[in-house]
């Protein structure tokens, strides 16, 4: 008898009963913010069953006693079958065109007289994100790597931030919204169906991995952040925090862009004004603000 046959005979799926979704919703919030509500049962249990069957575990009450035992080897593989990498070079380009036109030419300024501009990509997938802001910069100044400027790219999945490192796409990937957007960013075709960004792009990020539910261990100001297409798969709670926590890891006139369907509730409250679409300024301080 084989004692770990799918409990669905007919799928080859293992079923995903609600007591055993509600505690896999009840891990991915508390470790990651994530929000799973019932709509995405059929979707969880589909990615899951993915698991269960390189586990051989013969169904999900068995597995989910290894996640909530925070099993190191399985964590990483959870996260990455629960989370959406959805993603793409210049994806809302009106972002980068604001930046383009409102933000780079001072940060460029401030960083030719030295002082230090840094920009966070939080949740940046598989670096698209990243690499497209690096895109803006060096197409603005050439020599923008000389200068103390740095791009942080984070992301909670190994997977994605993999990928990211290696900045090697495949055909598939390398969708721009124009030739010119893709050649500050991609080298010449080599001849095979991949392609490798640029290395002056890449030496202006660092990737690193960072749950953005938990401590940051971030120290310094930064002048941009982009948090796209993230907060959106956490509940409402959650965002607020986010929100508010990056409020206070902006310098004052810093920008903060997320993404297309998120929206900060009550911007002025955590110090923000509107910029434009989907974009958050922090307000300057005031004397009265700073105490002085
Ligand atoms: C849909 S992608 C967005 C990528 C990019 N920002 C964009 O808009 O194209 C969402 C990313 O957020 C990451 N993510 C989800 N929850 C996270 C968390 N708690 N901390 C950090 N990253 C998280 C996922 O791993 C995924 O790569």
């Amino acid at each position: 008898m084989n004692l770990h046959a799918p409990s669905n005979g007919m799928t080859g799926e293992s079923d995903l009963s609600q007591a055993d979704f509600e505690r896999i919703a009840q891990v991915a919030k508390s470790g990651w913010g994530l929000n799973l509500d019932k709509s995405k049962r059929p979707l969880i249990k589909s990615r899951l069953n993915k698991r269960l069957r390189a586990l051989a575990l013969p169904d999900f009450t068995t597995y989910c006693a290894l996640i909530e035992a925070n099993d190191k080897h399985e964590i990483g593989h959870f996260i990455t079958a629960l989370t959406t990498n959805v993603t793409s070079f210049y994806r809302e380009v009106h972002h980068f065109e604001y930046l383009e036109n409102a933000v780079i030419p001072d940060l460029m300024a401030r960083a030719k007289r030295g002082e230090r501009v840094r920009l966070w990509s939080a949740g940046c997938s598989s670096g698209q994100e990243p690499y497209s802001l690096a895109g803006s910069l060096l197409n603005f100044d050439k020599e923008a790597c000389s200068y103390d400027l740095k791009i942080l790219a984070t992301d909670i999945d190994a997977l994605v931030l993999d990928k990211a490192k290696r900045g090697v796409y495949g055909q598939d990937d390398c969708t721009f919204p124009s030739p010119s957007h893709e050649s500050r960013v991609l080298k010449r075709p080599a001849g095979d169906s991949h392609r490798q960004v640029c290395e002056a792009l890449q030496s202006l990020i660092s990737f690193r991995h960072l749950n953005l539910v938990d401590h940051w261990p971030i120290s310094g100001k930064f002048d941009v952040i982009m948090c796209r297409n993230v907060a959106i798969y956490f509940d409402k709670p959650t965002q607020a925090r986010l929100w508010s926590r990056f409020s206070q890891c902006l310098q004052p006139d810093a920008y903060l862009f997320i993404g297309h369907s998120e929206r900060i509730a009550d911007p002025e409250e955590i110090g923000f004004c509107v910029a434009g679409t989907t974009t958050y300024r922090l307000r300057p301080m005031t004397k009265s603000s700073s105490g002085i």
